[in-house]
């Protein structure tokens, strides 16, 4: 199937909830993986981080090729990582159904959204806190997706910034419907609701799920918010 079909897929949803694997315990990636896909996740979103763009590092290529190797889900590549350009066509080897870069570690993000478009991929545009939506709004018809930060990207377990709510309203005034729109960073039961209505249609979890005792329940409960927006 070709990988841009997901997008198709992930549009239907009115919402769909996207564990963010940063704290998933990746000496037992298979069975973390099994329970999500019970849990129903319709997507894995996972963040990539060099230590240079952001002060964190986790994982790279590798680790996506393994997801690859164990699901069918959707992948969802969250680059946080300086010149991304240079990276696009391993993540892509390696897997991804979507590539997200940010905005602020490119000098030209158009060209980066058309080389990942170019290969059959998703093309996401991640934005920071205090990046504004006025500066990527030339390339939001090269975006298959529009990530906005909720907290400043690099660590799991911050808290929810209320400025991704405004800036998604506005977003979901100039983008048109076939461009998804995701919300990354303290999105937990108290704040999922709040990003469903400002427009965000994929909401990426990390802590509220991993910090749980059981995935599905976790899953079962903010998926059951966003249904009722
Ligand atoms: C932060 C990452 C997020 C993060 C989400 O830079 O992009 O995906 O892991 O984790 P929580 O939900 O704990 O904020
Ligand atoms: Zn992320």
């Amino acid at each position: 199937m070709s990988r841009r079909r997901h997008l198709v897929e992930l549009r239907k949803a009115p919402a769909a909830v996207l564990p963010s694997l940063l704290l998933c315990d990746f000496g037992n990636l298979e069975r973390e993986i099994r329970q999500l896909e019970a849990a129903g996740v319709r997507a894995l979103h996972l963040d990539v981080m060099d230590g240079q763009f952001v002060p964190n590092l986790t994982y790279g290529m590798p680790i996506v090729e393994a997801c690859r190797r164990l699901t069918d889900l959707p992948l969802d590549v969250h680059l946080m990582i300086k010149q991304p350009q240079q990276y696009i066509q391993q993540f892509y080897d390696a897997g991804a159904d979507i590539i997200t870069i940010h905005a602020e570690a490119v000098e030209s993000p158009g060209d980066a959204l058309a080389q990942i478009r170019d290969r059959d991929c998703g093309a996401g545009l991640a934005i920071n806190p205090n990046t504004s939506v006025e500066s990527i709004e030339d390339c939001l018809s090269l975006c298959d997706l529009v990530l906005v930060m909720s907290v400043e990207a690099g660590f799991g377990g911050q808290s929810f910034q209320p400025v991704a709510l405004e800036k998604l309203r506005v977003l979901k005034q100039l983008v048109d419907d076939k461009t998804l729109l995701e919300v990354d960073g303290g999105v937990n039961g108290k704040t999922i609701r709040d990003c469903q209505a400002a427009g965000a249609q994929l909401l990426v979890v990390g802590s509220a799920i991993f910090r749980e005792p059981d995935y599905r329940d976790a899953v079962n409960q903010l998926t059951n918010l966003t249904l009722t927006v």
